[in-house]
């Protein structure tokens, strides 16, 4: 039996990367899936590989900055299942911009997706916990850039530092309904948002000296420290960033 059999997740950002891999690990660890993600085709595969599995899933086309949306994923998934245990919050979007070269609508845009989209839904699937009486655990994909200032990335990091905050603020006020909320805080994972520069292999190279297990991390091993989080192994950590880089941060520190 899986770690998470008859548990319900929801997990956002479920077409690509980091997201895709958390949907696949809960749906072979016996969860049911409600895979939300603005991009159809994605949307597509990862059910389809989840059901091919022998999995549960439902796909949900969804832009996690429409409160609408959000609403409907929420309502979908409780209608499908009649329970919501688990949220992960994967959705994001990071553009490098130079500082003195950010424009209104990148800062926007990022706020509105990485921060916005992150209370929206974690807000609604919190009221339906608080209503069910369910001890669930609600997991945040941040970023390691939420608690350093990395070049060229401003809006980027302002939005995760944020998210970093809201977790903490969340895990204080929810701990009494027996909600527990944690945000994992990647370094560099390969996926698509990082393929340009794994691409160059001598750029690469020199990124990699930063990182003291000199390799880039994969999203799979971000899947397991979210499965750690959303199973009942971790039932007593809540409020928590934690910190998945190969060991970068504390490098730079
Ligand atoms: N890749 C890394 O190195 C890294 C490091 C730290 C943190 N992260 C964070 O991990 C999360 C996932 O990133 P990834 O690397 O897997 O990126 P990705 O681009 O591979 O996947 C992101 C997914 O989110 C979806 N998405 C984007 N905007 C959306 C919206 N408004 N509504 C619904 N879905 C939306 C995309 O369609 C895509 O499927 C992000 O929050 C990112 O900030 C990634």
């Amino acid at each position: 039996m899986g770690r998470l059999f008859s548990k319900v997740a929801i997990v956002t950002g479920a077409g690509m990367g980091i997201g895709r891999a958390i949907a696949l690990k809960f749906a072979s660890e016996g969860a049911c899936v409600a895979a939300a993600d603005l991009d159809t085709a994605a949307l597509e595969s990862v059910t389809s590989e989840i059901r091919a599995a022998g999995g549960t899933a439902l796909p949900l086309i969804a832009d996690v900055t429409v409160k609408a949306d959000v609403d409907r994923i929420v309502e979908r998934t409780f209608a499908e299942w009649g329970a919501i245990d688990v949220l992960v919050t994967s959705a994001g979007i990071c553009q490098e911009t130079e500082f003195l070269a950010i424009t209104e609508e990148e800062w926007d845009r990022h706020l509105a997706v990485n921060l916005k989209g992150t209370f929206l839904i974690s807000q609604q699937t919190a009221r339906t916990m608080v209503e069910c009486g369910t001890r669930g655990s609600i997991i945040h994909i941040s970023s390691v850039n939420g608690m350093q200032g990395e070049a060229n990335q401003a809006h980027y990091n302002v939005s995760k530092a944020g998210v970093n905050l809201l977790t903490m603020s969340m895990a204080v006020e929810l701990g009494r309904a027996g909600i527990r909320v944690n945000a994992i805080c990647p370094g560099f994972i390969q996926t698509r948002l990082t393929q340009a520069l794994i691409d160059q292999p001598s750029l690469i190279r020199e990124y990699l000296k930063s990182v003291p297990l000199g390799r880039v991390g994969q999203p799979e091993e971000v899947a397991n420290m979210a499965l750690f989080l959303a199973s009942y192994e971790s039932n007593y950590v809540s409020g928590q960033t934690l910190v998945i880089d190969g060991g970068q941060l504390n490098k730079l520190a």
